[in-house]
C-alpha cells in the first residue's frame, strides 16, 4: 500500500469513501480495471475488455480504489529489462482531473525505476487523426514528462484509422 493521496478535490469522491488509496494490483483487481474500462466506450473499444483480461497476468499493474471500488488503474508491461511499456491507463471519469491518473503514473513510474527500468513507452492516439476526447489526454501524459518521438500509422494489431503517437518518458539517463 502506497497511502492515501492528495486529491485536488477530496469532495468528489462521493459518499463511498474520503480516501483514494494507490497500491500495487493483486489478481483480484482484473474485474474492477475491466469495469473502469467498460465506462470510458469513447476510450476504450469493447475487445479491449478481454484484451486486459489476457493481459492483466502478464503485466504489473496498479489501482486506485475508494473503499472496495477501483477507479482508476494502469497497467504496465516488460518486455526488455531496462523498459516498459504502460499498455493501459484510465480513471473513472467522474474522478478526472482530480489528480488520480497523476498519482497512479507516478506510483508505477516510481516501481518500475526502482526496478531498474529507465525508459518507458506509451502508445495513444495522434492528433493527427483530429479526435477530440485524446487532446487531453495527450496533454496528460506531456504534463508528466512524455515526449512524443513518433506517429506509426497503420499500427500492427490497431484497427485501421487510428495513427498510433509514440510517447517515451525517461527515468534516469541512459548514457
Ligand atoms: C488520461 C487519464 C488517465 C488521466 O487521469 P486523471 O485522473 O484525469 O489525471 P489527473 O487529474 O492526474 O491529471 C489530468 C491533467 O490533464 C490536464 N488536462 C485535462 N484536460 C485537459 C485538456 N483538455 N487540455 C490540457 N490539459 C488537460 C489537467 O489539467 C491535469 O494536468 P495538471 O495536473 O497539470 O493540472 C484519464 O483522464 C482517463 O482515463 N482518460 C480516458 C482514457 C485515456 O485516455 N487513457 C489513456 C490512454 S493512452
Amino acid at each position: 500500500v502506497l497511502g492515501g493521496i492528495r486529491l485536488r478535490d477530496p469532495a468528489r469522491i462521493g459518499i463511498l469513501s474520503e480516501v483514494v488509496t494507490v497500491r500495487e494490483a493483486t489478481a483480484e483487481d482484473v474485474e474492477g480495471c475491466v469495469a473502469v474500462l467498460a465506462g470510458l466506450p469513447g476510450y476504450f473499444t469493447v475487445d479491449t475488455h478481454d484484451d486486459l483480461r489476457t493481459s492483466f497476468p502478464h503485466g504489473r499493474g496498479w489501482v486506485a480504489t475508494a473503499g472496495t471500488d477501483v477507479i482508476g488503474f494502469v497497467l504496465v508491461v516488460r518486455r526488455y529489462p531496462r523498459s516498459a511499456e504502460i499498455t493501459y491507463a484510465a480513471v473513472r471519469s467522474d474522478q478526472w482531473d482530480n489528480g488520480v491518473g497523476t498519482a497512479l503514473v507516478d506510483a508505477s513510474l516510481d516501481g518500475l525505476a526502482k526496478d531498474g527500468v529507465v525508459i518507458v513507452e506509451v502508445k495513444t492516439l495522434d492528433a493527427s487523426a483530429g479526435y477530440e476526447p485524446y487532446v487531453a489526454t495527450r496533454a496528460f501524459w506531456e504534463l508528466r514528462g512524455f515526449v512524443q518521438l513518433d506517429c506509426i500509422d497503420p499500427l500492427p494489431g490497431w484497427q485501421p484509422g487510428n495513427p498510433s503517437a509514440i510517447y517515451v518518458a525517461s527515468l534516469n539517463a541512459t548514457r
